[in-house]
């Protein structure tokens, strides 16, 4: 059996959802300390608390890009409320399944989005 599915390498090879938002009111980054990747995800959320546009920066391997591409693809248009609760498991599945050991690099995506929401709340609040 392939090592990734046709979805992650889909991904892998023409990641959705590149890039930096210039004007983005919400940014969160999470890294993985073992294997040293990082994930960056920029978000433009609307006074109706929709996520209008989301973009990322990964530096990382196949299974973090695909997993930060099919993420934002899985949360834009999307209101704030249900991209948190976005878990790596819904992730993963989308991506029809990551091998065992690539698990944790699912995790970066759910986190990153986590905290750019968080930033998003805390920037609100002030
Ligand atoms: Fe580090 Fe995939 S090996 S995120």
């Amino acid at each position: 059996m392939a090592l990734y599915s046709d979805v992650v390498m889909d991904h892998f090879r023409n990641p959705r959802n590149v890039g930096v938002i210039e004007d983005a009111n919400g940014i969160g980054e999470e890294g993985n300390a073992v294997c040293g990747d990082i994930m960056k995800i920029y978000l433009k959320i609307n006074d109706d608390e929709i996520i209008e546009d989301v973009k990322f920066e990964t530096f990382g391997c196949t299974s973090a890009i695909a997993s930060s591409s099919m993420a934002t693809e899985m949360i834009k248009g999307k209101p704030v409320s249900e991209a948190l609760e976005l878990s790596n498991k819904a992730v993963a599945e989308a991506l029809q399944g990551l091998p065992e050991n690539k698990m944790h690099c699912s995790v970066l995506a759910e986190e990153a989005i986590k905290k750019a929401i968080e930033d998003y709340q805390s920037r609100k609040n002030k």
